[in-house]
């Protein structure tokens, strides 16, 4: 069988999103997405369409007849399938191929992600070289990725090649490594099936398979897991490089800059530690420091060691009223306590080699709670913009920064709160309706000189008015507006020109 025939057969049986959203409807939908086959399966039964049919093979991992996948699959047949490993003999997939759609700059692409069936088909622990399907945290990096174009690309760790198909979009080439063999193998069908060429797969730990070499861009959701290394804890290769504690991070913020371009960029997610009076994002810092990078760090939640070893116990397969689950959180409680770490934090990093390394460093490290209004799509071009906001503005001084002329972005609005009755408001904010969704408080000098920003005048123009509309000293309001405006310009809710718009 070759594969081109089986997306042939993929392409004529319309085995697409939309058309299993139609099969089974948006309850099924949300079902299947808290992993419970059962609507899907009852608004499928009966349905010869080779997309349901498809659906039930490779999704529901349901048992199917010969003569029903040779329906579905007129040019593949079950032979096909088993002769390619695809299928086994008692008539079930073992693999899942997902239908996978994305929306970017360019257009609507329909691929399929080949990886293996997660926990609702498997009904028990993952093996330990499962090889993940799309998730919540692939999605995520995958917003995370800026879409201007790219000469080549990396993506390390890729398991399913989810990032390596969105990486393709905009970069000339792309090369994708993993330390599983069985990963490689199903990112190779993931990329035929979904007709993405000039992937290149190397097999490889960390950054080894790729010695020697630069980047445009760097993306990876690497095997970040912090997992205990004794007492038969079992290592799940999609998860866990095999480090000790928060160290497979920490190594590859260190050896990003051997393999990156000058002004590269890397996109990673990411685990670090908090040992016992120590802020895990300090220690990110260090590491960031010590490399020399540019670096936007955001930590999106902070967990405790009890609800960490929980979260990824369940994760892995293993129920929480359990021997097995007890023996193993007592190995993950005493792990952290080795190395004193009371919490652990999750979030995003995108780093740069400097271009420029005189030019003034950005270094960003912040918490951010709240979830972003549009998940994370267009969080990395937001963030590019960030970096391009810095090298705009970083080097000029305060003299030269306010004969800028800003433009309020326009997903900014203004909330003005009163108490009942009264003539003035006593919260006025800033609300960004795209990028992370900020949310800044204002003051009246800051809220005047924003709501005056559309470009026409330099911002040193617009201080000295408000100075004089609300009698206060047109020094001290610049001192105290311009940091802000400058904040603003590098969160995205202001844009600066050299001259009038
Ligand atoms: C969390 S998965 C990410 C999969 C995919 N890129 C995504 O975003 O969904 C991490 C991947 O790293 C691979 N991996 C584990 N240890 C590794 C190592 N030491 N070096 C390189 N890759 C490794 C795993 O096999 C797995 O495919």
């Amino acid at each position: 069988m070759h594969t081109s025939e089986l997306r042939a057969d993929l392409l004529d049986a319309d085995f697409t999103v939309d058309r299993l959203q139609g099969l089974w409807g948006p309850v099924a939908d949300a079902a299947l997405a808290r992993d419970n086959p059962v609507p899907a399966r009852r608004a499928l039964a009966g349905r010869e369409h080779p997309a349901a049919v498809l659906a039930r093979l490779f999704l529901l991992g349901d048992a199917l007849d010969s003569a029903q996948i040779d329906r579905a699959l007129p040019r593949t047949g079950a032979a096909g399938l088993r002769a390619r490993g695809l299928l086994g003999p008692d008539g079930r997939a073992l693999v899942e191929v997902r239908p996978y759609s994305a929306v970017d700059a360019t257009g609507v692409v329909n691929w399929w992600v080949v990886s293996d069936h997660g926990e609702m088909v498997r009904r028990g622990p993952l093996s330990a070289d499962h090889v993940l399907g799309v998730g919540g945290a692939s999605l995520t990096l995958a917003g995370l990725v800026p879409t201007s174009p790219a000469r080549r690309v990396l993506d390390l760790g890729t398991g399913s090649g989810v990032q390596a198909l969105h990486a393709r979009r905009s970069a000339a080439s792309v090369v994708a490594t993993d330390l599983s063999d069985r990963a490689l193998r199903l990112a190779a069908l993931t990329l035929e099936l979904s007709g993405v060429d000039n992937v290149e797969l190397r097999h490889g730990d960390m950054l080894t398979p790729v010695a020697g070499e630069r980047f445009d861009r760097i993306v990876s959701n690497p095997p970040f897991v912090i997992t205990p290394r004794e007492r038969g804890v079992d290592v799940l290769e999609y998860r866990d490089g095999g480090r000790v504690g928060d160290g497979i991070v920490e190594e590859l913020v260190r050896a990003l800059p051997d393999h990156l371009e000058p002004g590269g960029t890397a996109h990673l997610l990411g685990n670090w530690e908090y040992p016992a009076g120590t802020d895990g994002l300090d220690r990110v810092r260090a590491w960031v420091e010590a490399a020399g990078l540019d670096a936007w760090v955001i930590e999106r939640d902070r967990q405790d060691a009890a609800e960490y070893a929980e979260t990824w116990l369940r994760d892995g397969g293993v129920r929480t009223a359990s021997e097995t689950f007890e023996a193993l959180a007592e190995a993950w409680l005493d792990d952290f306590a080795a190395r004193g770490v009371t919490h652990v934090g999750f979030g995003y990093l995108t780093l740069r080699r400097p271009a420029n390394t005189s030019a003034p460093r950005l270094r960003r490290f912040e918490r951010v709670a709240t979830a972003a209004p549009s998940g994370t799509s267009g969080l990395g071009d937001a963030i590019a913009a960030g970096f391009a906001a810095h090298d705009q503005i970083a080097a000029l001084d305060d003299v030269a920064f306010a004969r800028m002329h800003a433009t309020v972005a326009p997903d900014v609005t203004e909330e003005r709160h009163f108490w009942p009755g009264a003539e003035h408001p006593t919260v006025m904010r800033l609300v960004q309706g795209t990028g992370l969704g900020r949310v800044v408080d204002l003051d009246t000098g800051l809220g005047a000189v924003v709501g005056a920003c559309d470009g026409e005048l330099p911002m040193g123009v617009i201080v000295a008015a408000v100075a004089d509309l609300l009698d206060v000293d047109a020094g001290a309001l610049a001192a105290e507006v311009l940091p802000r405006m400058r904040e603003l310009a590098v969160v995205g809710m202001i844009t600066l020109a050299d001259h009038r718009e």
